[in-house]
């Protein structure tokens, strides 16, 4: 599968220059990691319908490192769930490396999540009696081609307080566990669902410079879903959600460095 192909709704709607997102750092084509078309996502409570994704169109491109961007109830965590395979639509389809999710099994998207998806949530989800090095470790032992505890939590800027619990551990502190957690079995995507929703900003850009690192030393596809307009000057290019649709994406021909970023 060939990037620029089929993208049919998002293209054109973008700024100026655009097109160029899809150009790789050598200036080829870049490789569709996730394709979403005409997705829906429609929850059912009691009579009422709510319409959580509308059809949308998405590609997500490997390498990358996008910001999803919208408003609270505009539909990123839904969107995330079911690129990650923690949910599934109710009509579209989305293909991961040509593979429709869609169309997976349960045991499928098991497998799935357990080999090619390192999540980071809002909350850090630690198990409290472990220390940061074990909380990694359970993670690593079961994995096809982890890297060490020590490797991912020194990625994640946390090698100095590899044997502190969760509870000895600020909660910047405790997410750079949560990273390293998440990408210690070295996965094909990440995805942080509002990483710094319950941080300071000042602890919210460590954890984006994090993120940041991982992805250029990892080259791991990163998507950072989040409601703030600032944090998404740190990526390549910003898709716009608004009430289930993609309504824009921008390139920012010039990331910022999460250091520079203050909200
Ligand atoms: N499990 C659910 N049951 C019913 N409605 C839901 C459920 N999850 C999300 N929604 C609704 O779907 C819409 C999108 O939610 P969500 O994907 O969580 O948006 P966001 O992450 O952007 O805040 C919202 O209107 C929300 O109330
Ligand atoms: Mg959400």
């Amino acid at each position: 599968m060939r990037a620029g192909k089929g993208e049919g709704a998002v293209s054109g709607v973008g700024s100026a220059g655009a097109g160029d997102a899809h150009a790789g750092r050598d200036g080829g084509e870049r490789e569709i990691v996730f394709e979403a078309r005409g997705l829906t996502k429609v929850y059912h409570m009691g009579e009422v319908q709510v319409h959580a994704l509308r059809g949308l169109d998405l590609d997500l491109y490997a390498g990358e490192l996008v910001a999803i961007l919208g408003a609270s109830g505009s539909g990123k965590t839904t969107l995330v769930n079911i690129l990650g395979g923690l949910d599934t639509a109710t009509e579209g389809r989305v293909l991961y490396r040509g593979r429709d999710l869609t169309r997976a099994d349960d045991h499928e998207l098991t497998e799935y999540r357990r080999h090619y998806v390192g999540f980071v949530f809002q909350f850090y989800n630690l198990i409290p009696s472990l220390t940061a090095r074990e909380n990694v470790a359970i993670v690593t032992e079961i994995a096809r081609n982890p890297m060490t505890p020590e490797e991912a939590l020194a990625l994640a800027g946390l090698d100095h307080r590899m044997d502190h619990f969760p509870a000895q551990l600020s909660g910047g502190e405790q997410q750079r566990v949560a990273i390293a957690r998440a990408i210690a079995k070295q996965p094909a995507v990440l995805l942080c669902d509002e990483p710094t929703g319950a941080l300071d900003s000042k602890t919210g850009i460590v954890v984006l410079e994090a993120l940041d690192r991982v992805n250029r030393e990892l080259g791991t596809t990163t998507a950072i879903i989040t409601h703030n307009a600032v944090q998404a000057e740190m990526a390549k290019r910003v898709i716009y959600l608004s009430d289930g649709l993609v309504t824009r994406i921008d390139v920012n021909e010039r990331p910022r460095d999460p250091k520079e970023l203050t909200w």
